[in-house]
């Protein structure tokens, strides 16, 4: 559900490193073994951050969010940064935009509405590093994504010119219950953040994150979650996508992925290949009749984390219950005794692939929530795997949160170049700036 770079989000995810070093290269998959390109990245990575940590941030030092002097100052209570202001002393009257532009209130009901805001994000938002990939979320994703239980379509906040009425600008809210630690909070998780191309660096959208903020705070709501590619005053977690080739051909054409050292493609189509269906008895798509198992098996597996979702029966039918090309969820239920032990799922996301001859449309599988009781996770997530080739999907994504990293290498995950860092606006964790990735656990599968 949440924010940002869809997923949710960086961008496309980010890109494979180097596809196809077999799983048993040492260089490849020794966690940040020196010299290797995964040791580049993350130091690559680790003197970015370090940059942004000492760049000023003229808006974002201005709110409720934990500031980068502030790392690691014990006096700092955890909770609040700012307590709720009176309702009657939220402001009344939107922001003000500079005056060629006009807010708008998004219906995204009204398919005329949904394809503006369509091509808004399929022409403006999110790209590799590169540009190579876009972010090309479907208006069925969208709807869903932004119409969970006790959404309030005030939230969702579009600018227009005003002389032509073209939308320019987007930004949304959702509500969602977050457990940070031992307490749950109402929260927005903000996402699809996006200003057109053209009206880039304009300090539009400080405006539109103020202009979200005071309409979640006249629900009085006073905090929110999000989650973005770039380094921002100061995440609670920062997490690094990994790809699974499930086409390595088309992910190579593509420039997805690259052809390894000493492979040939044959050898590379043969390494990634799957089997033809899931080998776990039981196997099978999650049904409406399924929500209270996969609620208590939920709610039991996220109760391990420091942050994450607080998910009752309406969210997880929401969020959960397979819709085609949006969300797929599976579920073992035992032969014998019908017990439903374990659960997987994805999220569809494909990219638009910007200037390739033969492709235009990158299919990805995103995880989303895992909970394995009883059948191995590894197997349970190869049976996921599988049923992504089935569907025809190119690559089959997954961050190294909640337990992720557990199965990712074995799987033949390779570790991409985009992260993903999570934030929480005015509510503030105690936590040492490097500890970030093995200890949120998930935001997650929240944050689309
Ligand atoms: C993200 C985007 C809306 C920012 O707009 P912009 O025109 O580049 O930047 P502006 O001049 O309007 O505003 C700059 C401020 O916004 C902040 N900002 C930029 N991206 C941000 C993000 N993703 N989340 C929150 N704040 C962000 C900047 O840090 C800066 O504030 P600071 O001075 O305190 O650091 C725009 O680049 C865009 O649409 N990008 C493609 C889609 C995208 O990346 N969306 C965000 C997904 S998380």
């Amino acid at each position: 559900m949440v924010v940002g770079d869809g997923h949710l989000n960086s961008a496309t995810g980010g890109k494979d490193q180097d596809s196809s070093l077999a799983p048993s290269d040492p260089q490849r998959y020794a966690p940040a073994a020196e010299g290797s390109s995964a040791s580049i990245d993350a130091i690559a990575h680790r003197i970015q951050e370090s940059l942004s940590v000492s760049k000023r941030h003229r808006f974002w030092e201005t709110q409720p969010v934990g500031q980068f002097k502030d790392l690691g100052d014990a006096s700092l209570t955890e909770g609040q940064i700012e307590p709720p202001s009176a309702l009657s002393e939220v402001k009344q009257e939107p922001y003000n935009l500079p005056v060629p532009y006009e807010w708008t209130t998004c219906d995204i009901d009204d398919d005329g509405t949904a394809a503006e805001i369509y091509n808004l994000l399929a022409n403006n938002y999110v790209e590799d590093d590169d540009n190579m990939f876009r972010f090309n979320y479907s208006k069925e994703f969208l709807r869903w994504a932004l119409r969970p239980p006790g959404y309030f379509k005030t939230w969702h906040i579009g600018v227009r010119v005003r002389a032509t009425k073209k939308l320019v600008g987007f930004i949304t809210g959702v509500p969602a219950r977050i457990r940070a630690r031992s307490e749950v909070v109402l929260m927005a998780e903000v996402n699809f953040l996006c200003v057109h191309k053209k009206l880039r660096s304009k300090r539009l959208a400080p405006v539109l994150i103020k202009e979200v903020t005071r309409r979640v705070h006249l629900e009085n709501m006073w905090q929110a979650a999000y989650t973005a590619g770039v380094v921002l005053p100061t995440p609670v977690a920062t997490c690094q996508y990994w790809h699974r080739s499930l086409n390595p051909k088309k992910l190579i054409d593509v420039g997805f992925s690259r052809l390894g050292a000493r492979m040939t493609m044959s050898r590379t189509i043969r390494l990634y290949k799957l089997p033809a269906s899931p080998a776990t008895p039981g196997f099978r798509k999650m049904e409406l009749r399924d929500v209270p198992a996969v609620t208590r098996m939920l709610r039991e597996y996220l109760s391990r984390f420091v942050v994450a979702p607080d998910l009752d029966e309406k969210d997880v039918e929401h969020w959960l219950l397979p819709r085609e090309d949006v969300v797929d969820s599976f579920l073992v239920e035992s032969p014998e005794n019908h017990d439903i032990t374990d659960f997987c799922s994805f999220y569809t996301l494909p990219s638009s692939i910007l200037n390739n001859a033969n492709y235009s449309n990158l299919k990805a599988a995103y995880s989303y929530y895992n909970v394995a009781t009883k059948t191995p996770l590894l197997q349970l997530m190869n049976d996921l795997l599988i049923v992504a080739k089935q569907k025809d999907y190119d690559v089959f994504n997954a961050l190294d949160v909640m337990e992720n990293e557990s199965f990712l290498k074995e799987l033949k995950f390779g570790p991409g170049d985009g992260m993903l860092h999570y934030y929480l606006y005015n509510y503030r964790l105690r936590q040492p700036f490097d500890a970030f990735r093995t200890w949120i656990g998930t935001l997650v599968g929240s944050l689309l």
